[in-house]
């Protein structure tokens, strides 16, 4: 799981791949390296860490290259260490390659190869790549690539150089993205993970897929099927309106991308709520009426936050459109034998658009046959082209590892799509503009919730000395605190665990003493009394209880150790100012633990291997 990107055109080719890889750091920051071609020899830098040390390096050992590819590592085979950093070679040194993806029968192949004496530098899977391409090189370098192809079980999207072939770059992908691109003026072209990693004027984007290779040159590319048949692509057009990403004086990309939600919010509502006619609706979308009327069950695919999101999604789809809804995390879906007829819908719900098992999940639901609504952040991804129809969020990029204000408009736009689906079966103008009134005041309530934050920089310092915690909530809290207690893990490297309180009684309780701090997530009025009650269980126990309430429990006065009041609102909006209160207690927490926000160890944005 890594980001790769290489650049063969007039500028520096050193400065664009490192801008390029910094653009795809999301993907993995153990180790990061650039290999290119200079007076004829490979020559490469790499080191573990961030590119930010690695541009360190580059300066100070003064690297010259006339084209170059690089890597940003998230490591899966061997540890993150200089030796295992990307790029790999073969044994003669004379061609340099970095990989995403996994190599799952690696260990035969070492084997096979170091029984003729080939010697390994590494303990990666990607070597195996470099050496077999090494050994079938005899002057044409499309022929080695294409006859290691098929000898590699598993995922792949790799870039390689090769000393005899000064000014190209040959590139091959299986399941792994690769997106190449060239200028207007076929000046200079990209080879990159993410297309949202090129620069602005590579504005012709090609995607290969299915074992196809590419022959790239300045501006001049030329893609070969799996047999080195010539092929045609499709090129599209790639629009963008790329910012640099800037944390806007905040401290982290973090707090700013939480800080955003209020203005997010609108954005995923943003002419989507047609106030004459009551309607809703999305831009670009391809259901039909008819088809969506027709649906009876929907299947909702998702990993991490998104999965969260997805959770919230079915208590919509059920409570708003009466229509039967189910959530699966897509690394388990992707394997089951699901009975999906012709009526179930699936939506696929990612902030990259690139989680390998999301779209491994989708692809088999649509090879049953299935539509395909896509919910996501990013355009141009490859869920959002796969998928039958996406509604986009309209969120801007998302910086952080830790999602968060993708989370709340994934929530937003579920919500949006099931009311769609409620109109269509008739729910009347009088109840949308009621609903319609809902939305409009999420924004506001985010915003109460943001204006309190020193209020919760106060709590997060007292709790921040303990190691584990425990999340519960009911009903649409039972998603919103699974989703609360992942940021405090991913953030703060805290054992805190989720739970829907109704199962405290059925083992978790076991756990409950003065040293485990219960956070309780209370606004849903439907089951107000019994989480109270919950409480009182874990109060006689004598845990911390840390209570986020809504305004006007003042049952809860008696029973929490600390309260932080949420602004009222229906059930199904309550996980909105909710999860934003959650968020900003992992944040400070993180703070006080002195922790990695924007990059905590280990984790990656975009999980592409699975
Ligand atoms: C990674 C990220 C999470 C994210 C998950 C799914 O694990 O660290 O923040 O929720 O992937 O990502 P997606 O882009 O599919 O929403």
């Amino acid at each position: 799981m890594c980001g790769i990107f290489g650049y063969v055109g007039k500028k520096d080719p050193i400065k664009i791949c490192i801008g390029g890889l910094k653009q795809l750091e999301y993907r993995g920051y153990d180790s990061a390296g650039i290999a290119g071609l200079y007076e004829g020899q490979i020559k490469s830098c790499k080191e573990a860490g961030k590119i930010a040390s690695l541009e360190k390096k580059i300066l100070s050992e003064g690297l010259k290259l006339d084209f170059a590819i690089g890597h940003t590592r998230w490591a899966t085979h061997g540890k993150p260490t200089d030796q295992n950093a990307h790029p790999h070679f073969d044994e003669k040194s004379s061609l340099a390659l970095v990989h995403n993806g996994i190599i799952e029968n690696f260990s035969q192949l070492r084997d096979q190869l170091k029984s003729k004496n080939v010697r390994f530098t590494s303990e990666t899977d990607t070597e195996v790549i470099a050496q077999l391409i090494g050994q079938f090189y005899r002057g044409d370098l499309l022929d080695a690539v294409q006859k290691t192809l098929p000898l590699l079980q598993g995922s792949f999207a790799i870039a390689i150089i090769h000393s005899n072939h000064p000014g190209q770059i040959v590139a091959a992908a299986r399941e792994s993205p690769l997106s190449i691109g060239y200028d207007d003026q076929h000046t200079e072209s990209i080879v990159s993970s993410d297309p949202n990693a090129f620069l602005p004027s590579t504005s012709n984007v090609m995607f290969l897929r299915g074992d196809e290779i590419a022959q790239v040159e300045a501006g001049k590319i030329s893609i070969f099927n799996s047999t080195l048949k010539p092929i045609e692509k499709k090129i599209e057009k790639l629009e963008s309106n790329y910012q640099a990403p800037s944390k806007e004086g905040f401290e982290h990309f973090l707090i700013k991308e939480i800080y955003e939600q209020s203005s997010t919010i609108q954005k995923a509502l943003l002419g989507r709520l047609n106030d004459e006619s009551a309607c809703i609706e999305f831009e670009n979308f391809h259901f039909s009426d008819e088809y969506l009327k027709s649906i009876r069950n929907i299947w909702l695919l998702g990993c991490g936050t998104s999965s969260h999101a997805g959770w919230i999604g079915t208590m919509f789809f059920e409570d708003l459109s009466r229509v039967n809804a189910s959530v699966e995390i897509a690394s388990e879906a992707r394997y089951r034998n699901p009975l999906l007829a012709s009526d179930t819908l699936v939506i696929a719900i990612s902030q990259s658009g690139e989680t390998a098992d999301t779209i491994a999940a989708m692809r088999e639901a649509k090879r049953r046959g299935c539509s395909i609504l896509g919910i996501c952040n990013v355009v141009n991804s490859t869920l959002s082209r796969e998928a039958d129809s996406t509604i986009f969020l309209k969120a801007g990029p998302e910086m952080s590892v830790c999602s968060t204000k993708a989370f709340s408009s994934q929530v937003a736009v579920l919500a949006l799509f099931a009311l769609h689906i409620a109109r269509l079966k008739g729910l009347s103008d009088g109840e949308m503009r009621k609903y319609f009134a809902h939305f409009r005041k999420i924004s506001g309530s985010i915003q109460q919730v943001l204006e309190k934050s020193s209020l919760l920089q106060t709590i997060a310092k007292k709790y921040a000395k303990y190691n584990d915690f425990f999340f519960m909530g009911r009903r649409y809290m039972v998603p919103t605190c699974l989703e609360a207690a992942l940021k405090l893990k991913e953030i703060s490297y805290v054992n805190a665990n989720g739970y829907p309180a109704g199962e405290l009684k059925h083992g978790p309780i076991a756990l409950i003493c003065p040293n485990f701090p219960v956070v309780a997530f209370c606004s849903n009025d439907q089951t107000l009394d019994k989480i109270v009650s919950n409480l009182m269980e874990v109060k006689a126990r004598g845990a911390p209880i840390l209570a986020f309430a809504p305004e006007g429990l003042h049952s809860i006065i008696e029973i929490a150790d600390d309260i932080f009041w949420l602004p009222e609102s229906i059930d199904p909006f309550a996980p909105f100012a909710s999860i934003v209160a959650g968020q900003l207690f992992a944040y400070y927490i993180a703070k006080d633990r002195g922790c990695d926000i924007d990059q905590p160890r280990n984790l990656a944005k975009s999980v592409t291997v699975e």
